[in-house]
């Protein structure tokens, strides 16, 4: 058998390793130990890990490398962002969101981050950023996945115009409905926001992912409605909350009971682990809250949580650079997900989570999906988060389509080796 791509001695992120991986036509058509076959090309890994893509489930590419436009965010928190970035709105042109956008994704292909669901904000009558994004969607399609979700960004109730535009960016094709229901006027607007929205979805076949309760107010409950609204509109296993993290100040019992909601009516979570460190716990003083939503609790509860990266030089986060190893390095230090189970859960949070939120079709490592696998200076998902791995060589497709130098440091020590690469001895 003569394939077009090996890619041999191979370590996966679930432990197994001296693995081949085969390649005919785009797809994996063998992964086993001593592959029979001979191929046009053959990479030996070495042992090194080999992963499915990177998956970011929660992104702003509209606003992503805007650092410093038209101001920088003094105060460092979410109001002032969203305030800022009222004040970048109507300066924005669609060339402009566009050149930042694939600029960002040429990171994304380099970090092996080849699917983003990228929430597009609709409250703008011209749709600016909507027209960009989907052109930006197509243009990238051949290396990177991006799923859209339309997202009210000053409140689907509170601004004027938002429901039509809403409807309008779905319309021409955008994917997911989104949701900030905490930044409607009322809980009680907030709630009908999250019931209009919902019934839109199931009335139109696609999935949600709202912003939700993403402040520290132990009483913001809108995740309740959410997951009522799932269960009684059948959309099981197609919604999702973002942020979450009023979860954190809420009380325990009433936690005990939410969760178990969430799990019947399918709702999975999406945590963002650098974005809810830096902008939670602001109006605390000490003891300071961290502000992440319950990670490891929602996971033993049976509920799927990703990590997302949320923003990139934006006005929210002035930091970022599309690696998602990043994410879930961030994301295990604030959860004290340090078990080796746990920090596997953390790798999976950044990989084949978000990958099943996004409804991503033949995604993984196995026989009859997608060749696109990232090769990482690293022997284990373990390793690869400790170490934010090198991406050596990423693939889409069976076809190279990045790589990065293994890091190496020369050293200049008498009786010592003449370099390290940081790798466990
Ligand atoms: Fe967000």
């Amino acid at each position: 058998m003569l394939l077009d791509l090996i890619v041999c001695h191979c370590t996966l992120p679930d432990g197994r390793d001296n693995i081949d991986i085969g390649v005919q036509d785009g797809r994996i058509v063998a992964l086993q130990p001593a592959l029979p076959a001979h191929a046009a090309q053959v990479v030996d890994a070495g042992g090194l890990l080999v992963s499915p893509p990177f998956v970011d489930a929660h992104f702003h590419m509209d606003s992503t490398l805007s650092y410093g436009l038209p101001r920088v965010n003094e105060s460092g928190t979410l109001l002032e962002g969203i305030a800022l970035w009222g004040e970048l709105k109507p300066l924005l042109t669609q060339e402009a969101i566009v050149e930042r956008a694939l600029a960002y994704c040429d990171w994304a292909v380099a970090r092996g981050l080849l699917a983003i669901r990228s929430h597009v904000d609709v409250c703008d009558p011209r749709l600016l950023a909507t027209e960009a994004l989907l052109h930006v969607r197509d243009r990238v399609k051949p290396w990177i996945d991006l799923q859209l979700v339309a997202f009210p960004q000053d409140g689907l109730l509170r601004a004027p115009g938002a429901r039509d535009n809403l409807v309008r960016a779905l319309d021409m094709g955008v994917d997911v409905v989104g949701g900030i229901p905490h930044f409607e006027r009322t809980m009680g607007d907030g709630g009908d926001s999250v019931r209009w929205l919902c019934e839109l979805a199931a009335g139109r076949g696609l999935r949600v992912d709202m912003h939700c309760d993403e402040s520290d107010d132990p009483l913001s409950r809108h995740i309740e409605t959410l997951a009522y609204e799932t269960q009684r509109l059948g959309l099981h296993g197609r919604v999702t909350g973002s942020h979450l993290t009023s979860m954190h100040s809420m009380d325990n019992y009433y936690v005990s009971k939410l969760l178990p909601l969430m799990r019947e009516a399918g709702v999975s979570a999406i945590a963002n682990p650098l974005i809810n460190i830096t902008l939670q716990g602001r109006h605390d003083s000490y003891p300071r809250r961290r502000g992440m939503t319950r990670v490891p609790e929602m996971l033993a509860a049976g509920i799927p949580v990703a990590f997302g990266q949320d923003c990139c030089m934006d006005p929210w986060y002035s930091l970022g650079s599309g690696d998602m190893l990043e994410v879930a390095h961030m994301g295990l230090h604030v959860a004290q997900m340090t078990s080796q189970d746990a920090m596997r859960q953390c790798f999976e949070a950044v990989t084949t989570t978000p990958a099943r939120i996004l409804g991503l079709e033949n995604y993984g490592l196995h026989p009859g999906a997608n060749a696109d696998f990232v090769l990482l200076h690293a022997r284990s998902a373990a390793e690869a988060i400790r170490l934010r791995a090198a991406r050596l060589k990423v693939w889409r497709r069976g076809q190279l389509i990045a790589s990065s130098p293994a890091p190496q440091a020369a050293l200049h020590l008498q009786g010592r080796p003449a370099s390290v690469t940081f790798l466990q001895p």
